[in-house]
């Protein structure tokens, strides 16, 4: 690869006015990109440690800049490992896994640059050189948040809709359609249409139930049929709800064991067309992964965030469990492009459904859509159709496809 001619950091603001880091690197040849990095506030606990942005940009001024400056590396591998050998802790935590993100994305930006490539292009030439990955995922729309990222709202974090049509813009289409009539639907029944975090609707005190049976309606009143041109899905992100050995669903009135939690995920997928399950249950219970997988009878994708926090020491674990059918994916749950890429690769090999994804606090950075796209991901799931930072991942697929032809 060209050889690096500057580096440059700074803290910008997120999605929730928070203080985050962008580094631009800019190759010889005045090949230059820049990448920022997103935030979770529903955290799992095997994630990579962060740092302040202020003291990243301090860390990259005087501990690292210089050491890249005039450099010139072979790959994104080689890159990546000078970025491990500045920490060699497990959790990232002497400079940050959002530092080294910011780093390895804006060193892939400029290198798909430098080769004229687009950057969905790049990626897949980086991920299994040898084949095409590419392919189109299908997006799905977070319409109603809960859990952290709401003030006292739904007890789950996400109530998604699944497209089932062949093209990104009837996907999003469909999105579209379904989060405009359910603000419609919210209106009448004088629910308030503020929005959490990623954009859905933030209801108050509403059952799990009664949020899934408007998604159900809001799709019908805009001429879709559930379980035939969209299905469902949630993301529990159950670890936010235990407390002791028991699980509080508070919107419900209930305090759940983990047999009697999974009682209550097979009514639910009884009942509604869910064929996706994110972090139903805590994120070091295994076990209890394994029986629900079993009980949901392979109709349900069972996907594995906080479990997995993209560490493919934990896809093994896992996969040894038999606990999940899918993966979340998140850059900055591990730190390095590689290491991102690395984790892809095991679900691969392990037939495992991959789901990139965004995070709550967030920024236009549209990385996660090319990489999405590079690995063949099954899935993108990037909040709510609305709201800038949600937005800008959509429309980057609306411009990839007819790029690559669905
Ligand atoms: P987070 O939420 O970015 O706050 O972790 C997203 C998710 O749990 O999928
Ligand atoms: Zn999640």
């Amino acid at each position: 690869m060209k050889k690096i001619e500057k580096v440059e950091a700074l803290k910008i603001l997120d999605s929730r006015g928070d203080w985050t880091l962008e580094v631009r690197i800019s190759l010889e040849g005045g090949f230059s990109a820049s990448a920022s990095v997103p935030s979770g506030k529903s955290v799992g606990s095997f994630e990579v440690q962060t740092v302040p942005a202020e003291t990243s940009v301090d860390i990259i001024e005087s501990n690292i800049k210089d050491k890249l400056i005039g450099e010139s590396f072979a790959n994104q591998e080689d890159f990546d490992r000078f970025l491990l050998s500045l920490d060699s802790s497990v959790d990232k935590s002497k400079i940050g896994g959002n530092t080294m993100l910011a780093l390895s994305a804006a060193f892939c930006k400029s290198c798909a640059k430098s080769l004229n490539l687009p950057l969905y292009n790049y990626l897949d030439s980086i991920f299994y050189p040898a084949i095409k990955n590419l392919s189109m995922p299908v997006p799905i729309f977070n319409v109603i948040n809960g859990g952290l990222h709401t003030s006292d709202g739904l007890d789950f974090q996400e109530f998604l809709i699944i497209p089932a049509k062949k093209r990104i813009d009837e996907n999003v289409e469909l999105g579209h359609n379904i989060y405009q009539t359910l603000r419609s639907m919210f209106n009448a029944h004088n629910l308030p249409t503020d929005v959490g975090d990623e954009g859905g609707f933030a209801p108050k005190g509403m059952t799990t139930f009664a949020a899934l049976n408007f998604l159900v309606g809001a799709g019908k009143l805009s001429g879709y049929k559930a379980g035939v041109d969209f299905f469902l899905g949630l993301d529990c992100a159950a670890s936010q709800l235990v407390m002791g050995d028991f699980y509080k669903l508070k919107n419900e009135g209930e305090t759940y064991t983990a047999a009697q939690l999974r009682d209550y995920y097979l009514k639910l997928t009884a009942k509604f067309p869910i064929v996706y399950l994110e972090d139903p249950l805590f994120e070091n219970s295994f076990d209890d992964w394994k029986i629900l997988k079993r009980e949901l009878k392979g109709k349900v994708d069972v996907i594995g965030d906080d479990l997995i926090a993209t560490n493919s020491v934990r896809v093994d674990m896992a996969v040894t469990a038999e606990a999940v059918s899918g993966v979340i994916i998140k850059p900055n749950q591990v730190g390095t492009i590689s290491e991102t890429l690395e984790t892809v690769k095991n679900c691969r090999k392990n037939h495992l459904s991959v789901v990139a994804s965004h995070r709550s606090g967030d920024t236009t950075d549209i990385f996660i859509a090319d990489l999405s796209v590079g690995i063949g991901a099954k899935y993108l799931k990037a909040g709510a159709p609305a709201r800038g930072e949600r937005v800008a991942k959509y429309n980057r697929l609306l411009e990839i496809e007819p790029e690559i032809g669905a």
